[in-house]
C-alpha cells in the first residue's frame, strides 16, 4: 500500500524505520541502531583542555563569518592568530589587518590553492583551528586539524551525512582532540538565561521543545558574492533541514541531551518548493543562468525529534518565504513553558493564563557570564553579543583546562537532522533512528 500511495517510499523503507523505531523505543537503541560502530577508542566525554595560558589559533575561511568570529575571538585578549588560510586573498588581507588593529604580529597565510589548509594544520604551534568555510570544506578541515593534534571549532553545521557525523566523533576519540561545533546561539541572553531556570526545575519535567531556523535568505541565496557562491546549491540537490543546528543546540542543552537523555528517533516532511524560484524569475534577468536553476528543497520542513525519556521537538527551516527571523526556541514542561519572539514565560504557580515578561525572572536567572560580559559582548560582538560570549566562553575553558561546553557528540547530533530529514523526506516522512555518537553514553547526568 505505501509502496504505491507514497513516492519515494517503500515497504521495506516502512518495516525498516519501524523495527529500528521499535527496537530504540525497548532500549536496545546503541547497538541496534543503524551504522553505531564498536568504540575503537576511549570516549571523549569529560575529557579536560590541557590548560594554557594564551590560546594558539589558526582560521580556516575569512569570509563573512569567519571576519566576525575572528574579531570576536581576538576581542577575548587571550587568544594570538597565528595562521589564517583563505583561497580568497583578499578575505586573508583582511585577516592580517584584524590582527594587526588588535595589536597582533601578521599571522602566517595560506591559500594558495584549495588544499592549503592542509598545511596549515601541519603547523606544531596551534592549540586551536577554527573553521568557517563552506559547509562541504567542514570535515575534511576540522579532521585535518585533529590529525595534526589541534583541538578544532567548526561552523554550523558542522557535517553533512551520518557518515561525516561518525568521522568527526571517531576522529575525536582517536587523536584526543575536542571538536565544538560554533554553536553562537546557546550562547544567547536568552539562551543561557533558560537553560539556568531548566536545570533550576522551574518548568518541572521537560517534556517538549520547538526549534527552528527561519531567516529570509533569498536575496543572499541568489547574490554574486559570499554565500551565495555556495549556499543556494544545496536547494538544488537535497530536499530536508539544511540548517538545523541553531535552534536545535539550544533546546537540546534545555533537555540535558547526551547528559541524560538522547535523540533516537526523527520524522520529517517538506512543504513544496515555490519562494525561492518566484524571487528568482522575479528578480534574476531571463537570460542569467540562475534562472535554469530548479531548486528541490521544500520551502518548509518540518521534523519531529523523539528522545529516549519520550521528550519531543518540533524542528523547522525555513530560508525562503517572506517573514521575520525566528529560532522558536521554546520548551515546556510539567510546571511551565518558556517561548521566544518575544521571549515570554508562563508558570502554573502564576495562575492567571497569561505570558510574563521574560525580565520578571532576570535578578534570579541572568547567566553569570552576561551580567559580567554583557556590556563588552553587545559592544564588541556579533549576533547581539552572543558571538563574544561563546568565545570568551571556549578560551576560558581552555584556558582553565577544563572540559568543553559542547563536545563531538553534541556536534554530530545537532548536524545529524540534515541527513536524517533528507533521509525521512524522501521516504514520506518514515521514521529515521538517530545513531546514538556517544554508544551508549549519553545517559549521565552534568557534573
Ligand atoms: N554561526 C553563525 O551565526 C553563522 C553565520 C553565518 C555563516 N555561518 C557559517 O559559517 C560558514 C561560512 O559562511 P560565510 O557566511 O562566512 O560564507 P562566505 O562565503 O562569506 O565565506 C566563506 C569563505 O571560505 C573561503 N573558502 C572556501 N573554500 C575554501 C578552501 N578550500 N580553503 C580556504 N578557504 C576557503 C571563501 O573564499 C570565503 O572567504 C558556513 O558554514 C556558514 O553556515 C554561521
Amino acid at each position: 500500500m505505501y509502496d504505491r500511495a507514497v513516492p519515494g517510499f517503500s515497504r521495506r523503507d516502512f518495516i525498516g524505520g519501524f523495527t529500528a523505531l521499535s527496537a530504540s523505543l525497548t532500549g536496545m537503541m546503541a547497538f541496534a541502531t543503524p551504522g553505531v560502530k564498536p568504540r575503537k577508542h576511549p570516549s571523549m566525554r569529560k575529557v579536560r583542555f590541557q590548560a594554557m595560558d594564551r590560546v594558539r589559533v589558526g582560521i580556516i575561511g575569512v569570509g563573512g563569518r569567519g571576519t566576525g568570529v575572528l574579531s570576536d575571538f581576538l576581542n577575548t585578549g587571550h587568544v594570538d592568530l597565528i595562521a589564517a588560510c583563505d583561497i580568497n586573498p583578499a578575505a586573508t588581507a583582511r585577516a592580517t589587518r584584524l590582527a594587526k588593529s588588535k595589536g597582533q604580529k601578521e599571522p602566517a597565510l595560506y591559500g594558495k590553492n584549495e588544499k592549503d589548509f592542509e598545511n596549515l594544520c601541519k603547523r606544531d604551534d596551534l592549540d586551536l583551528v577554527i573553521i568557517a568555510t563552506p559547509w562541504d570544506w567542514h570535515v575534511p578541515m576540522a579532521v585535518s586539524a585533529m590529525k595534526n593534534g589541534h583541538h578544532a571549532a567548526v561552523e554550523v553545521p558542522a557535517a553533512n551525512t551520518l557518515a561525516e557525523c561518525w568521522k568527526l566523533v571517531e576522529t575525536s576519540e582517536e587523536t584526543r582532540r575536542h571538536c565544538m561545533i560554533l554553536e553562537n546561539c546557546c550562547y544567547g541572553y536568552t539562551e543561557m538565561m533558560v537553560k539556568l531556570m531548566c536545570d533550576a526545575g522551574e518548568f518541572g519535567e521537560i517534556v517538549h521543545g520547538e526549534a527552528a531556523y527561519i531567516h529570509d535568505l533569498r536575496a543572499i541565496l541568489l547574490e554574486d558574492a559570499s554565500e551565495g557562491l555556495w549556499r543556494r546549491f544545496p536547494h538544488i540537490k537535497e530536499n530536508g533541514n539544511l540548517y538545523p543546528t541553531h535552534g536545535l543546540g539550544p533546546v537540546a542543552q534545555y533537555m540535558n541531551v547526551n547528559r541524560g537523555d538522547r535523540f533516537e528517533t526523527l520524522v520529517s516532511l517538506s512543504s513544496r518548493e515555490a519562494s525561492l524560484t518566484e524571487y528568482r524569475d522575479r528578480t534574476q534577468a531571463a537570460d542569467n543562468a540562475k534562472r535554469k536553476e530548479k531548486y528541490q528543497c521544500g520551502d518548509m520542513n518540518t521534523s519531529i525529534l523523539r528522545t529516549a525519556k519520550g521528550r519531543t521537538v518540533m524542528l523547522q527551516h525555513d530560508v525562503v518565504t517572506p517573514r521575520p527571523y525566528t529560532r522558536h526556541n521554546m520548551i515546556s514542561g510539567t510546571k511551565g513553558t518558556f517561548a521566544d519572539y518575544p521571549a515570554r514565560i508562563y508558570l502554573d504557580r502564576m495562575g492567571d493564563d497569561s505570558w510574563h515578561d521574560l525580565k520578571e525572572f532576570t535578578d534570579k536567572y541572568e547567566h553569570p557570564y552576561w551580567r559580567k560580559n554583557g556590556e563588552l559582548a553587545r559592544k564588541s560582538g556579533g549576533h547581539g553579543g552572543m558571538d563574544f560570549i561563546m568565545a570568551y566562553r571556549l578560551v576560558e575553558t581552555m584556558r582553565q583546562g577544563d572540559v568543553p561546553d559542547i563536545d563531538v557528540y553534541d556536534t554530530a547530533a545537532w548536524s545529524a537532522p540534515k541527513a536524517l530529514s533528507e533521509a525521512s523526506v524522501k521516504r514520506g516522512g518514515a521514521p529515521q533512528a538517530f545513531p546514538d555518537f556517544t554508544r551508549g553514553d549519553w545517559d549521565v547526568k552534568p557534573k
